[in-house]
This record gives structure tokens, sequence and C-alpha cells, in this order.
């Protein structure tokens, strides 16, 4: 995520304040300890900041890019890092009803269950192996995770492993993260094992009237 693009003299309210705060506090990140911290902390106020304090849109634009490539509405859809739900929000919008969700943050987590969106909510560390099946799913989606001090690109090969073939893997990556931090690298790496290929970049914003700060990137599982 990006907030750079945002007159802080724009946000009035109190809440408003309290999300720059944490938006800060997300560039910062160092470690996963920070991370479970900030997400903990920001659980309960993450969509009214998001959404109506800082016009996130990147959940609605990445899901919208999903269902353009997915045409089964009943696919069963990893959404990883799922956060508080915002993005299933808007698979179900686009008529998707199978969703299950991945975080590692347990209180993102039950703001997320209490929506009652999700088939299932998993508990798990991304820069982890996974403990699920190879194949269990039939398309992947991952808004705001690769971003700054969060989820690093090695995390792109194990969704991609959770994947059936020919399965779309819909994911937005920050700009300073592509290159940076090895996010084009490492979609060259699965190319070149032909493990997933690259089928659509657009460069987008994750906030309404704001700069592209993104990749919105369509992978397909071979
Ligand atoms: C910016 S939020 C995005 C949430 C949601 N996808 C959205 O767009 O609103 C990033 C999410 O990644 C999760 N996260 C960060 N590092 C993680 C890790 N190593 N494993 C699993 N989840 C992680 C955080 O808990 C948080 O919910």
């Amino acid at each position: 995520m990006n907030q750079s693009e945002h007159n802080p003299g724009e946000l009035v309210s109190l809440e408003e304040e309290s999300s720059t705060a944490l938006l800060k506090r997300a560039y910062g990140l160092e470690t996963p300890g920070q991370a479970r911290a900030l997400y903990r902390d920001w659980a309960s106020t993450y969509d009214a900041h998001l959404e109506d304090g800082l016009h996130y849109r990147a959940p609605r634009r990445i899901a919208e890019m999903l269902a353009d490539v997915l045409k089964d509405t009943t696919a069963v859809i990893l959404d990883v890092g799922c956060g508080t739900g915002l993005v299933a929000d808007h698979l179900v919008r686009c008529g998707f009803c199978v969703i299950d969700g991945l975080d590692f943050s347990p209180e993102m987590l039950a703001v997320a269950d209490k929506k009652t969106i999700y088939r299932t909510l998993i508990e798990a560390d991304l820069e982890k192996p996974l403990e699920i099946a190879d194949g269990s799913y039939e398309a992947a989606i991952c808004c705001g995770t690769f971003t700054h001090g969060h989820v690093g690109p090695k995390a792109m090969a194990e969704i991609c492993r959770t994947l059936k073939r020919g399965a779309p893997f819909a994911c937005t990556i920050h700009n300073h993260l592509w290159k940076e931090v090895g996010f084009a690298a490492e979609v060259s790496s699965l190319e070149r094992q032909g493990i997933a290929s690259l089928e659509l970049v657009r460069d987008e914003s994750y906030f309404d009237g704001a700069p592209s700060d993104g990749k919105f990137c369509v992978l397909r599982r071979h």
C-alpha cells in the first residue's frame, strides 16, 4: 500500500488520523512479530479506514480481474492474506460462492469470520510451507499482501503449488517490490520452471484518485 499520494491535510477525523499512523507502521514493518502486532491493532477499524478513509480500490479491481478470466462461479478460490475479507466481499458480488481465506492474523480472521462469506478460514504463515495439498484450488487471489514489510516473493511458488493445472492466480504486487525485492525475478523463475506464466499485468493504483503504485497481475498455473 502507498498512502504517500494522499494529502494528510485532507484527513480530518480522528479515525482517519489513526489510519495514517497505522499505514506508517505498515511501511516500517521489519519482523513478522511487528506485522502480527500491526494487524492485531488494526483489525477492528481496518475496513472503515481502508474503504471509507482511503478509498481502497484494489480488492474490487483484483476481484474483477479474476472474474474476467474465471467464468465458473462455483470454482473453489483461495484468498491469500485475506485479512478482514474485503476481497471476498467483491468476489461474492462477482458471483463466486466457494472462497477459503488464509491469513496469519487471528484478529483479522475473526473479523472476516463474522462476515460469513468464507467456506473455511485458515490461520497460516505465508513465509512457511502451507499445510494444503497440491492442486487443491481452482483459483487464488492475493491483494495488498505482496507489499512493504509483508510477504516475500518465495510465497508465490507455494501458492501456485496449491492450484490445479490451468487455475488463475490474481495478485497485486507493490511497484517498489516488483524489481527491488525480486517479484519480477520470481515470476520469471516460475515461467522458466514451467510452473506458471504471467498472463496479464496492469499498472493500477491501490487507492482511488492516486497514481498507479501496483502491478495487478494474473498468472496461470501450468
Ligand atoms: C494489507 S492487508 C490485506 C488484506 C486484504 N487482502 C485486503 O486487501 O484488504 C495484508 C494482510 O496480510 C497478512 N499477512 C502479512 N504477512 C503475512 C504472512 N506472513 N502470512 C500470512 N498472512 C500475512 C496480514 O495479517 C494482513 O491481513
